[in-house]
């Protein structure tokens, strides 16, 4: 029987979770294909922790080097994580022949443009399908089940840590700090949760996302971003009690005319859901990912976003559909970000004072009459107009939430406003903006 023989690197949550699928459902696997993968070789810093699995017929290293320059290798699996030295490794197991599967969205969002093209050269796959939505096949569907939409838009829920944080805070009414703490103990949020909280982790996800729905090239860099960690327990109820949940969503949409793309909106932030939409129902750390195609109209992917089990189930799909051609060139899947190399183009990022949106609006406040006039005044000089606004229950500080939902306007025309309003005497803290999309299903 053909065998596809795998090197792994990195036997950390992932690189054990794929060894165990490779070592438990060998048989499954090779049923499926008509072929075996054969797991031939696995490197890690720290090979005497245990790690549950029976090894055997397995060579253990600790030097990486030796499974991406390995004869016996026909498929690297990278999992080490982080840029460096993992894009070395990568770059070398490609210049090497070999294909290359990852789970690092933050090697493809920063590298992916160099690796793709040296990867096309060789007639080599990367596969990442587990970068993006962890277990859930976000992307071969908008890669292949989509292939024959132009893609309309993309909203993400791509970050569990988030998530969880959301839906504690709105579940028990408590504030930010209190659920991160407790997130943290749980093992959902990192020592360091700034990578997940104040959204990067999502702009990487979002900018791969968007590269291949629009045939672009990755922009991670140009993502416009904010994170969860200026919300509040009363922003949250306040939101709901207008018909709306706060979700932390990646938001892709192309713009141009006559069915060409000439500037992507790509921008990540805390935003407010109908709480009728399907979005609003992703709680927990589950992710979800809505792509809407002129043909397909809306379609939603939902699961686990992360975890050993789930992401290294996206890490073996990758390796069984590289391994379905193998040996011959693989020619039988998509190209990695959806179109082939020569098509995909260098379209700008829509400048972000030019996207339109609806917004939430929360000033605090001194508890004095006029205040609400002069920043209405101030809204209506820049033609915003209010679709709500309520005052809110005196703050322990002695200032007063006031909430504000506007109909549509421009970020930089919203933006102007209020640095107007937060230059009014009695306007005392940082405005919290946020943006509403009434457009999620
Ligand atoms: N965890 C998830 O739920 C999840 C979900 C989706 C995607 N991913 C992605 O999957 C990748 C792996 O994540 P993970 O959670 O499995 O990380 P992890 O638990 O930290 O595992 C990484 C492993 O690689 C080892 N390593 C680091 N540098 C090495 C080197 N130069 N040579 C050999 N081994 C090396 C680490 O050893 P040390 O412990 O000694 O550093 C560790 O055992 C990352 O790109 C991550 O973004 C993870």
């Amino acid at each position: 029987m053909t065998e596809l023989r795998v090197g792994l690197l990195g036997l950390g949550t992932i690189g054990t979770g794929v060894a165990r699928i490779l070592i438990e459902q060998k048989d499954l696997i090779s049923r499926r294909l008509g072929k075996q993968v054969r797991l031939i070789a696995a490197a890690d810093r720290d090979l005497g922790r245990d790690r549950g699995l029976d090894f055997t017929g397995v060579r253990l290293c600790d030097d990486a080097n030796d499974i991406v320059s390995a004869d016996d290798i026909d498929l690297v699996v990278e999992l080490i994580g982080g840029y460096e030295p993992a894009r070395t490794f990568v770059a070398a197991a490609l210049a090497n022949g070999k294909h290359v599967v990852t789970a690092n969205k933050a090697l493809i969002a920063k590298h992916g443009e160099e690796l793709f093209p040296l990867a096309a050269s060789k007639g080599l796959q990367i596969g990442f399908e587990a970068a993006v939505g962890g277990g859930i096949p976000c992307m071969k569907a908008l890669r292949e089940g989509l292939a024959a939409n132009a893609i309309e838009s993309v909203y993400g829920i791509l970050n569990g840590t988030c998530n969880f944080i959301l839906t504690k805070m709105e579940n028990e009414g408590v504030d930010y700090a209190d659920v991160l703490k407790e997130a943290q103990a749980l093992g959902y949020a990192e020592a360091d949760p700034t990578f997940d909280v104040e959204g990067i982790d999502t702009a990487q996800k979002l900018s791969i996302l968007a590269a291949m729905a629009f045939g672009s090239k990755i922009r991670f860099d140009e993502v416009f971003t904010e994170g969860i960690s200026r919300i509040t327990a009363t922003d949250i109820q306040a939101a709901h009690e207008m018909g709306y949940r706060i979700k932390l969503l990646g938001i892709a949409k192309p713009h141009g005319e006559n069915g060409a793309v000439d500037a992507v909106e790509m921008r990540v932030h805390p935003t407010l859901v109908p709480l009728s939409s399907q979005m609003a129902q992703v709680s927990d750390s589950y992710n979800a990912v809505q792509i809407s195609g002129d043909f397909v109209e809306h379609t939603m992917y939902f699961g686990r976003g992360a975890g050993e089990r789930p992401t290294a189930s996206a890490v073996v799909a990758d390796i069984m559909d590289i391994t379905s051609g193998f040996p011959h060139a693989i020619t039988h899947l998509a190209p990695p970000m959806g179109f082939v190399e020569s098509s995909r183009r260098n379209i700008p990022t829509m400048p972000m004072a030019d996207t339109v949106c609806e917004y939430f609006i929360r000033l605090m406040v001194k508890d004095q009459p006029g205040v609400i006039a002069s920043v209405t005044s101030i809204l209506a000089d820049h033609r915003i107009s209010l679709e709500a606004l309520t005052q809110k229950e005196r703050h322990k500080s002695h200032n007063v939430p006031i909430i504000m939902l506007t109909h549509e306007t421009t970020e930089g025309n919203l933006q102007a406003a209020i640095s107007r309003i937060t230059g009014l005497d009695a306007v005392e803290e940082d405005v919290l903006i946020l943006r509403k999309e009434s457009a999620v299903a």
